[in-house]
């Protein structure tokens, strides 16, 4: 079956494999591009998870190390039995976990992607038939420090670990920065021997580990999701790395997608925050005052009737959903309210905030699910010009996203950070349960403002009666 093709010195086991490879990249890469519309995105999915079973299975019957042997019997079935319980448990855990905490399963994830990165250097870097030492200690290391990362990234959204906002933790993470850098190359420039080469490298392990936490450690509010995904990036690179080890081509072409999609949605949040990566990372940026010698005003509250008579009688309103919305779960209804002022003649959109709620598209994610069109769904950019032609902007459990301090106070920890300009529509209604602060733990002045009123009570009790309200006029 296997046999040895003269002509290309290779076998006929290596040709598949290495085809399969090649089919999973591209598998990979159409996933990606699926994933880029909420419509098509759980195609996408599928389509990527199927290059990485293709990938997976192929390796394990057609994979031969350097003497030619193929993978044992023992060896295979402990990863057969691995997949099958990591299978079993990933599908477990994804089915179970509420949208409200898909970031803190995202970090889990993803700590769990970059310990394995991180092991293989580990078992590899004192296996002799390794050729790559610089590309090993570095997939060490990367690996080691997405896992300690994300492990606190994990911790801090679920609010089990606390910040620590010091100067001193820039000044740490240099010098540990350093240390990582003198102990590779004290490792490659010199001849050790196996014991002293082994407790380098765990030295070298634990080095990262405490880099990793002490990383995120001074990262809180608002920044969360910009480090999660450069957390994503480096789990990305680290896999990339353990391909290069392995010399399997699958593992660096899936590493490096990840790698690179991570870095560019980085990026382009550091964007939608109108901040540097480099402020994100040392600029302790969280929860704090703002503007508290403004003058507040006094808050004014709407009755549901008065809101049903206000929205029926607009021509435009647009709807700013939020972190809110995705808890009480009021997607459904939210579409209900939208269908019942359509049929009065309302126009009515959503407007959507690239950081809204606590993951890339989750407001996307959650409209889709209540089967809202995407024609309904305005981004940021479109929207704003239009808000001062808004009759009223109804916003759903949504604060930061429209908090104007970002605007005009350089004092707001999210000052600079692009908002949906709701301030500037003719009224504004504002649903929430009381007078909770948002993530970035700071006021909003917005509901100081003079258009505003507050409508109180979970979102998802207070749209169903104002859709009752309305139905009755
Ligand atoms: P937030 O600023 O977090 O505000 C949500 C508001 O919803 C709170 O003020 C809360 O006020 C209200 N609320 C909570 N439960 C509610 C319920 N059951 N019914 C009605 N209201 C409820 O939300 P946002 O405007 O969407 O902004 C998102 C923030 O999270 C940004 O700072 C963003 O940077 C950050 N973040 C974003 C992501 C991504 S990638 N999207 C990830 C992590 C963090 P009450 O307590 O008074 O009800």
């Amino acid at each position: 079956m296997n046999t040895y093709i003269p002509q290309i010195g290779v076998t006929t086991g290596e040709v598949i494999l290495e085809f399969s490879y090649l089919l999973a990249a591209i598998l990979f890469i159409i996933g990606l591009k699926l994933m880029s519309h909420p419509e098509s995105a759980k195609k996408g999915n599928s389509w990527a998870a199927t290059g990485m079973g293709l990938a997976m299975i192929t390796t394990l019957f057609l994979h031969r190390d350097n003497s030619g042997t193929t993978i044992s019997l023992i060896n295979g079935i402990v990863i057969i039995v691995a997949i099958i319980f990591g299978g079993i448990l990933g599908t477990f855990i994804a089915k179970r976990i509420k949208m409200t905490a898909m970031p803190q399963l995202v970090s889990f994830f993803n700590a769990t992607g970059g310990a394995a990165s991180a092991l293989v250097a580990l078992m590899e870097y004192s296996n002799p038939a390794n050729e790559s030492s610089l590309v090993t200690l570095l997939g060490l290391v990367i690996g080691t420090v997405a896992f300690s990362g994300s492990m606190i990234a994990y911790g801090k959204l679920d609010g089990k670990v606390g910040d620590i906002f010091a100067k001193w933790t820039t000044y740490l993470n240099l010098f540990l920065l350093a240390l990582i850098a003198v102990i590779i190359v004290y490792m490659l420039a010199f001849e050790h021997d196996m014991a002293t080469q082994t407790t380098l490298s765990y030295i070298l392990l634990v080095v990262a580990l405490i880099y990793g936490i002490m990383f995120v450690m001074p990262i809180g509010g608002a920044d969360m999701p910009v480090v999660i995904s450069l957390l994503n990036s480096l789990t990305g690179i680290a896999a990339a790395m353990a391909g290069f080890i392995y010399h399997n081509q699958a593992m660096i072409l899936g590493g490096i997608l990840v790698g690179s999609a991570g870095a560019i949605l980085t990026l382009l949040m550091c964007k939608a925050m109108n901040r540097s990566l480099i402020n994100v990372i040392i600029g302790a940026f969280g929860g704090g005052g703002a503007g508290v010698d403004k003058d507040q005003g006094a808050i004014k509250e709407i009755t549901l009737s008065d809101a049903a008579v206000l929205l029926t009688y607009s021509q435009k309103v647009v709807i700013v959903p939020g972190y809110g919305l995705a808890v009480a779960q009021a997607q459904f209804v939210a579409n209900d309210l939208v269908q019942l002022l359509e049929s009065k003649g309302v126009e009515v959109k959503f407007a959507i905030h690239p950081v809204a709620g606590r993951m890339p598209g989750h407001m996307n994610v959650l409209l889709a699910e209540a089967d809202v069109p995407y024609t309904k769904l305005v981004e940021m950019d479109d929207v704003n010009p239009d808000m001062p032609n808004t009759d009223v902007t109804i916003v759903i459990g949504a604060n930061d996203v429209v908090n104007p301090a970002t605007l005009d106070d350089p004092s707001s920890p999210i000052y600079g950070m692009p908002i949906i300009n709701a301030h500037e529509s003719k009224n504004i209604i504002v649903m929430k349960r009381g007078m909770g602060k948002g993530y970035a733990g700071i006021e909003n002045f917005l509901f100081f403002d003079d258009k505003t009123r507050m409508l109180f009570g979970n979102a998802k009790d207070s749209l169903q009666k104002l859709v009752s309200e309305i139905k009755e006029l």
